[in-house]
């Protein structure tokens, strides 16, 4: 055999992959069939686990089980992955975007939310932040909030065109029209909302710095500002959760309700 059959059996191997992947999602869409009638959440750890020692236990190829087991476990868990954005996308059909005032939690709920379903989680200042490698409060003092909501605009439309999991998003993010018109186009919008003194000790125990409220961190301010701004998120809201004393788990499994 020379080169050209050998990679001839490759692009073989390869097709036999594509249509056994095909045949496995065909499979995983009837079990996201089956979860959304019984509401059941996406991610079952245990079958994953269960799943990838399998698939090394069916690992018979010596010279690959000895050097290359890490790479196989990666395979098997992108492959996964998908199983997990298909099923996402059957069932939730849309993103979660979570909006609110800063400091009401958009972040950390939408980290442990998507981690619990078992989906990709983004945060818009984040992304911004690696773009610019530059943290939010750096963005402000040396390029100007202007120009920190013209690359939020950009991630906000990047969202739009092809994200599927769980968006948490800068409080002044909704105060722009087309930002509002993606992050819709996108997903259902979940306003946490919640009381200015609840702000105001999340914040203060925050490392990450807020150039808005920099030199006006009171319950006193934050009260106006919530007021300023509380308007838009009711109005662009698809759903409100009121966050004061409720426990992150109590409003994940509202949300799975909701969704
Ligand atoms: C902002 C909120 C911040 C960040 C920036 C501006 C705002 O995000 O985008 O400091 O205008 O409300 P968080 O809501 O995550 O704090």
């Amino acid at each position: 055999m020379d080169l050209e059959d050998y990679r001839s059996k490759i692009v073989n191997c390869d097709y036999r992959i594509l249509k056994v992947l095909e045949q496995r999602y065909n499979w995983v869409l009837k079990v996201s069939n089956y979860k959304e009638k019984n509401r059941k959440p996406i991610l079952d750890k245990k079958r994953e686990e269960g799943i990838r020692a399998d698939f090394l236990k069916n690992m018979s190829h010596t010279y690959f089980k000895r050097y290359h087991e890490e790479e196989f476990i990666k395979i098997i868990n992108a492959i996964m992955e998908v199983s997990r954005d298909i099923q996402y996308r059957k069932i939730y059909k849309k993103n979660i975007v979570l909006i609110g005032f800063m400091g009401c939690g958009k972040t950390t709920l939408g980290r442990i939310l998507a981690r619990k379903i078992g989906v990709k989680f983004l945060d818009t200042d984040y992304q911004i932040e690696k773009r610019l490698m530059m943290k939010v409060g750096e963005i402000f003092s040396t390029l100007g909030e202007e120009y920190f909501r013209k690359v939020e605009s950009d991630v906000i439309k990047n969202i739009a065109n092809g994200f599927h999991g769980v968006v948490s998003t800068g409080g002044g993010s909704v105060l722009n029209k087309s930002n509002v018109k993606y992050l819709k186009s996108s997903g259902k919008l979940i306003y946490l909302r919640s009381s200015a003194e609840n702000i105001f000790y999340n914040l203060k125990r925050s490392t990450k710095e807020r150039p808005l409220l920099k030199q006006n961190l009171n319950i006193n301010y934050i009260q106006k500002f919530i007021k300023s701004r509380h308007e838009i998120y009711n109005k662009v809201k698809d759903y409100e959760i009121n966050v004061d004393n409720m426990s992150m788990d109590k409003i994940i499994h509202y949300i799975y309700r909701i969704m």
